[in-house]
């Protein structure tokens, strides 16, 4: 039984389908927005490759969201501006604040992920959800990949660390927040 205002599985189910999608169509939008500002530069083929696997990661949940019969959010054409809006942002800050992006985006999608994979195996212990929770984890190790790559390019010596990496963190969970629902 469902208490008051908990989702029914198959919901939740949808829920978690609708919000991966929405944050992997954001994560592209924000490599094409570094790209548009460091695309010449010497970080423009690192940020290359992890846009490479954001796009699989998308295409990924886009086949999901046709196969499962899920709306997508409705929000996707602010993520199409605000993604792109922070990744130019932050790459016109420097290089160390594009990557300090990425350390911020990748640890909030971490416990992301983190959380769902936990929540599907409590509710899905068998071979139900199986192949979502393994495609959870496959994603989630190459989002700790992209933090790791941050860090190793200086991210945590990027101007204001500290404040900007709380700021997009914050965001982030807003924007799961309500991608999941709307
Ligand atoms: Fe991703
Ligand atoms: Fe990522």
């Amino acid at each position: 039984m469902n208490l008051p205002g908990e989702a029914s599985p198959r919901t939740r189910i949808a829920q978690i389908v609708r919000v991966d999608h929405a944050g992997e169509y954001g994560a592209q939008r924000i490599y094409q927005g570094q790209l548009a500002v460091l695309g010449r530069g010497p970080k423009a083929e690192i940020l290359r490759h992890m846009q490479a696997q954001e796009q699989h990661h998308l295409d990924t949940f886009s086949r999901l969201i046709a196969t499962r019969r899920v709306r997508p959010t409705a929000l996707l054409p602010l993520w199409h501006i605000a993604g792109f809006a922070l990744g130019a942002a932050t790459a016109a800050l420097g290089e160390r604040a594009a990557m300090a992006c990425t350390v911020a985006v990748e640890e909030a999608i971490d416990a992301h992920y983190r959380a769902q994979s936990a929540e599907l195996a409590l509710a899905a212990p068998g071979e139900e959800e199986a192949d979502l929770r393994a495609t959870i984890e496959e994603f989630r190790a190459e989002e700790l990949e992209h933090r790791d790559i941050g860090l190793a390019h200086d991210a945590e010596n990027a101007p204001g660390y500290r404040a900007l990496t709380a700021l997009i963190k914050a965001g982030c969970k807003v924007a799961i927040a309500v991608s999941e629902r709307i």
